[in-house]
């Protein structure tokens, strides 16, 4: 794999990080940015989880090895203390990993040394340090990093461009062979082999795979479960190359002429996210783009039949929370949630959805636009429910969607100056079933 990055790209990226802490550091005060250390698996056997260093540190390096660290302070500017492979590392894993390595960097056994020599007043912990941040410098620090670096550079575009690419070749081999008598595991299979096949190193998540009402089952793993004429099968899967990833969804029809429900609920969450990844731009708050989703989706379900009463009354009660009861999206781009829990720590709901990031969106944030409609047994059953929205769920007719399982069609949006550009539309996408 060629280097993702240029020492260039790291460069600036330090230059921008600078800029962002100018304003809360002291001169004589000191950030850490901490690569981490592998997690031993449980049982105290001699093997390891795969490594993944901390994002903010792997962005700001390009290096992946454990045990590193990168330092900023005014006076020093950005120093790095690296770590050489062991002679065992070497001998059992080789140095695969290594992208923009120079080895330039100080030994990170003389970082002690240093910190001592320089009496720094302050010294503040980022990356994988082990101590929590929950308020302080130390947040305010960490919180600016993440807000720079949410911002993906020209680098990371390009390469993020690649992988959906890659996801492109995998979800048109698995369209090419569904239909009804294969598995929900083979779709997996076939989607995977694909995408292995074509570059990526793994996946982001769990692929997930949903035939029939396995579809309304938000995480559903493939399951040996053969796909009937006449069924949605919904494909949320992404591609992951050193940690960077898409997080992609498709809902296709099992059969060439899907029923008249299929159709119509398909077409709801088709227009739902068009309309949404129009708004997806500068200036406006995530918030408010998931609000108009759950907008819509009520005034489709009741124009469908499924709700019934007065459309401000079902706004008012969020009975949609039972139907789209997730979060219009997240960040993505370094692994499956990028950054923005630092703004989210108390995350308030929206339309009875908690919300994964609550931010204004600027340039350059990477957001998956990902709405969704089900008809899940375990919220709809529910006594509580079955409570609060009695008066506003026809249940007749509710009941003879309940076969449908769901739809959710997601893409990967970055914010431009002009508007947006959806960086997975590379995945086809049928605006029909
Ligand atoms: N693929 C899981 C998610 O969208 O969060
Ligand atoms: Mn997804
Ligand atoms: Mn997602």
């Amino acid at each position: 794999m060629n280097a993702i990055f240029t020492t260039t790209d790291i460069q600036l990226r330090k230059q921008r990080l600078a800029a962002a802490w100018q304003s809360i550091l002291s001169n004589d005060e000191v950030v850490l940015i901490h690569s981490g250390t592998p997690i031993q698996k449980p049982g105290g056997l001699d093997q390891n989880y795969p490594f993944l260093p901390h994002p903010s540190y792997f962005w700001l390096t390009g290096r992946r090895r454990e045990g590193e660290v990168v330092l900023y302070s005014k006076n020093s500017g950005w120093i790095e203390f690296q770590k050489a492979y062991t002679r065992d590392q070497l001998v059992w894993e080789g140095n695969m990993h290594d992208l923009l390595v120079d080895d330039k960097g100080m030994d990170v056994s003389t970082l002690d040394e240093y910190l001592k020599k320089n009496k720094f007043s302050q010294l503040y912990h980022l990356g994988q340090s082990g101590q929590p941040v929950t308020a302080g410098k130390t947040f305010d620090l960490r919180t600016a990093l993440d807000q720079t670096r949410r911002k993906k550079d020209a680098a990371e575009i390009r390469f993020i461009k690649q992988l959906a690419d890659i996801a492109g070749h995998g979800y048109g081999a698995l369209k090419k062979a569904l239909h009804p008598g294969i598995t929900e595991k083979e779709v997996q299979v076939i989607y995977e082999s694909e995408i292995f096949r074509r570059g990526a190193q793994t996946v982001p998540y769990d692929s997930i795979v949903g035939a029939g009402t396995n579809a309304a089952i938000l995480h559903a793993l493939p399951t040996q479960r053969i796909i009937n004429e006449n069924e949605f099968v919904l494909v949320d899967a992404g591609v992951d190359v050193y940690d960077y990833c898409v997080d992609i969804t498709r809902t296709y029809g099992s059969s060439a002429n899907m029923s008249a429900q299929h159709k119509a609920l398909y077409q709801l969450v088709y227009s739902v996210q068009m309309e949404c990844i129009e708004l997806t731009k500068s200036g406006n708050f995530w918030r408010d783009v998931h609000s108009k989703a759950a907008t819509l989706f009520t005034e489709g379900l009741l124009s469908m039949g499924i709700l019934k009463g007065n459309l401000s009354d079902l706004i008012e009660k969020q009975v949609i929370s039972v139907f789209f009861p997730h979060g219009l999206g997240h960040l993505v781009g370094i692994r499956v949630r990028d950054t923005g829990h630092e703004e989210n720590i108390n995350p308030k709901t929206y339309f009875g959805a908690r919300l994964r990031v609550d931010i204004q969106l600027e340039e350059g944030h990477l957001i998956t636009v990902e709405p969704g409609v089900y008809f899940i047994k375990a919220l709809l059953e529910a006594a509580d429910t079955r409570d609060r929205f009695n008066a506003f769920i026809n249940w007749n007719e509710l009941s003879k969607w309940m076969h449908i399982g769901g739809v959710r069609i997601e893409d990967n949006i970055l914010v431009t100056k002009e508007g947006n550009e959806n960086l997975t539309q590379v995945v086809e996408k049928l605006a029909d079933i």
